[in-house]
C-alpha cells in the first residue's frame, strides 16, 4: 500500500495529476491512496484523477499536516497554506516510510510513502512516521565500531563528532572544510575526513548520520537520503524533520544522563546539569544493586559538620543499603537517609558503651555477603585512630570488595576550625598526632613520650581528655617548657564547638575548671597561641 501526497494549484487537470503520480510510482504500484490539503480535496482535476483509478482521496487540515515531520519543509509553502509541507506531510500522515521525497512535476507536487504490509507488519517498521504528538524515543545507541557519517565541518559538526567518537563510533566527516580540531583528529587517524561536499551515496553502510552543515538544503538532502536508506539521522539545526534527535548528555561514572530538550536545549542542559550535580554531591540518591554482590565502603565522615564529608563519601552514602555508623562524624547525614536504609549504631563511647570491633567486622562482612552495599561511616579519617584498616582486613579476608574513602581528620580540621594551624612558617616545621588513649607508662602504650617531650614543634593529642594530666606531666618531665601554649578544642565543627587556651602546666586545671568532656583535640606548641583572626597571639585562659 502506498500513500501519495499531492500538492497542487487550483485548475490542474486530472491528466496532469496522473502524470505526476505515475512519474514517481513504481510499476506495478499496488494499492494506492491519495492525500492532500483539505482546501484542495475538491479540486475537480484531483477528484477526477482519483476516480479514474479508483484511488481513495483524503483531505487533511493544514494544522494537522504542519505537525508532521518531513525532510523538506518549506517556509514559503507554510506562509501560503499554513503548513511547511503538503505532499510529504500528507503522504506520511497515514503512517509509513517516505519512499519518494517531494517531487515537482509541472503544477503538481507529489511524494510517496510506503505503508506497512498488514500481512507482514514486522517487515515494515514505522521508521520515519511521525505524528503531531510524537516524542523521541531515548534509545541508547551502541555505536562502537560502527560507521557514522557527519556531514559538515564547523563547530556543530565538531561537537557532534566528539560525542560520537567518545561512543567509539567510526566517524567519517564529509565537508570541504573542517575545524582545526577535526583536522587534527583526522590526521591522528581518529576519524576519516572526506574533504569534499556531500554526495548521494555517502551514507552507504552507515548506522547513523548527523547533518551539521548549517545549510538547510544540504541538511535536508542528507536527511532525505538517510530516510531512504533507513539510516537514522539527526540535524544539528534542531529541525523537527529529522528522524533522530541528539540529547544533551553527561556521564556520572557508568551512568549516562541524556535529556531530550526538543526545541529547548538550554532547559535540557539545565536538567542534565542538575542531575549530574546531584549525583556528584550525593544529594541525588541512586541506590543500585551491585548485581547481587555486596560491597563495603569505608567512609571518613570528617569531624561532624555534614558539609565536611568528601563528595565521594556523600556519593557512597547516597547509594548505601546499610550504614554502620560511629557517634562521631556527620550525624545529621544519618537523619537525611531514607527509611529503607538500615542504620546500625556501632559507637564506641570513650570508656563507655562500645560495640566490639569483631562484631563490627562481622556486621560489615555479613551484610555485604547478603548482597548489600554497606557504608562504614566513621568520624574523621578511617585510618587515623579509626581501626579502619582492621575493617579493611576483615573484608578482604572474606573476599568482600572494599573501598576506602579518606576523610578530613579531626587532628587537623578541629584545630583549624578554631583558627589554629598545625604548622606555621617560622614557628614550626613539624606536627605529630598522638593518641592519648593510654597514659604514659601504660604497658601497652606504643608512644615514645620522652621523644615527644623533646619535640619543639606541634603536638596534637586525640582521645586525651582523661589522660591529659599524666601526659602534661610526662611532656614537662621530658623537657617541654611548662609555659608552652596549649589549645583545647571540643565538639569541633558542631554548634557546641568550644576552644580554650592554656599552657601545658595549667592544662589539668583548665580541663577541670571548664568541665571539658570528649570529644576534644588539644594542641601543644607555639601555634596554639595564634588567634583565629590571624593577628598575633591570644592571652592564656586560666
Ligand atoms: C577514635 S578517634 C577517631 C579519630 C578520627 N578517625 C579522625 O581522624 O578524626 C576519636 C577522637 O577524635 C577526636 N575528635 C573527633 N572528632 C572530633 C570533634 N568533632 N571535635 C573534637 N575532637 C574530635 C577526639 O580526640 C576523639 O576522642
Amino acid at each position: 500500500m502506498r500513500s501519495v501526497g499531492i500538492g497542487l494549484a487550483s485548475g490542474v487537470s486530472a491528466a496532469e495529476v496522473l502524470a505526476a503520480v505515475d512519474a514517481v510510482l513504481p510499476d506495478p504500484a499496488g494499492p494506492v491512496a491519495l492525500a492532500t490539503l483539505d482546501s484542495r480535496v475538491r479540486e475537480p482535476g484531483l477528484v477526477d484523477a482519483a476516480g479514474r483509478r479508483g484511488w481513495p482521496l483524503t483531505g487533511h487540515p493544514a494544522e494537522v499536516l504542519a505537525g508532521v515531520r518531513v525532510p523538506a519543509p518549506s517556509g514559503a509553502v507554510a506562509r501560503r497554506v499554513g503548513t511547511p509541507s503538503v505532499a510529504e506531510a500528507a503522504a506520511l500522515l497515514t503512517g509509513g516510510v517516505l519512499e519518494v521525497g517531494k517531487t515537482v512535476h509541472g503544477r503538481v507536487t507529489v511524494a510517496v510513502a510506503r505503508l506497512p504490509d498488514p500481512a507482514h507488519p514486522a517487515a515494515e517498521p514505522p521508521g520515519g512516521t511521525v505524528t503531531p504528538h510524537d516524542a523521541p524515543h531515548p534509545v541508547g545507541l551502541r555505536l562502537a565500531g560502527r560507521r557514522v557519517v557527519v556531514v559538515g565541518g564547523g563547530a556543530a559538526a565538531h561537537r557532534g563528532a566528539a560525542g560520537l567518537l567518545a561512543a567509539g563510533a567510526q566517524v567519517a566527516v564529509v565537508s570541504p572544510d573542517v575545524t582545526p580540531a577535526l583536522e587534527s583528529a583526522a590526521a591522528a587517524g581518529r576519524l576519516t575526513w572526506c574533504a569534499r561536499p556531500y554526495a548521494a551515496g555517502d551514507l552507504t553502510g552507515a548506522w547513523f548520520a548527523l547533518a551539521a552543515t548549517g545549510d538547510p538544503d544540504v541538511d535536508a538532502a542528507v536527511l532525505a537520503d538517510a530516510d531512504r536508506e533507513r539510516v537514522f539521522c539527526a540535524r544539528t539545526d534542531g529541525s523537527p524533520a529529522a528522524s533522530a534527535e541528539l540529547p544533551v548528555t553527561g556521564r556520572a561514572g557508568d551512568l549516562v544522563v541524556a535529556v531530550h530538550g526538543a526545541d529547548d536545549q538550554r532547559a535540557a542542559a539545565g536538567l542534565r546539569d542538575g542531575v549530574l550535580a546531584g549525583l556528584a554531591d550525593g544529594t541525588l540518591a541512586v541506590r543500585r544493586r551491585e548485581h547481587g554482590r555486596g560491597s563495603v565502603v569505608l567512609v571518613g565522615g570528617g569531624p561532624g559538620d555534614p558539609g565536611l564529608i568528601t563528595v565521594r563519601g556523600r556519593q557512597a552514602l547516597a547509594t548505601a543499603d546499610v550504614v554502620v555508623a560511629d557517634h562521631l562524624g556527620p550525624q545529621p547525614l544519618l537523619a537525611s537517609l531514607p527509611p529503607e536504609v538500615q542504620i546500625i549504631d556501632a559507637s564506641k563511647l570513650p570508656r563507655g558503651r562500645s560495640m566490639a570491633q569483631e562484631t563490627i567486622n562481622d556486621l560489615l562482612v555479613n551484610h555485604a555477603r547478603a548482597g548489600r552495599r554497606v557504608v562504614r561511616l566513621k568520624g574523621g579519617d578511617p585510618f587515623v585512630f579509626g581501626r579502619g584498616y582492621e575493617e579493611l582486613q576483615a573484608c578482604t579476608a572474606a573476599g568482600i570488595p572494599v573501598e576506602v574513602v579518606p576523610g578530613i581528620t579531626s587532628a587537623v580540621a578541629v584545630p583549624a576550625l578554631a583558627g589554629i594551624p598545625v604548622t606555621h612558617r617560622g614557628l614550626t616545621h613539624e606536627f605529630v598526632v598522638v593518641s592519648g588513649h593510654l597514659p604514659p607508662g601504660h604497658p601497652q602504650s606504643l608512644v615514645d613520650w620522652a621523644a615527644l617531650g623533646r619535640l619543639r614543634g606541634t603536638l596534637v593529642v586525640l582521645m586525651g581528655v582523661d589522660t591529659a594530666p599524666a601526659i602534661a606531666t610526662a611532656l614537662i618531665g621530658h623537657g617541654r617548657a611548662p609555659d608552652t601554649p596549649v589549645a583545647v578544642v571540643t565538639d569541633g565543627s558542631t554548634p557546641t564547638q568550644r576552644a580554650l587556651r592554656t599552657t601545658l602546666a595549667d592544662l589539668p586545671a583548665t580541663l577541670t575548671q571548664h568541665g571539658v568532656r570528649p570529644p576534644a583535640v588539644w594542641v601543644v606548641g607555639e601555634v596554639a597561641h595564634l588567634t583565629s583572626a590571624g593577628r598575633g597571639r591570644v592571652a592564656a585562659c586560666r
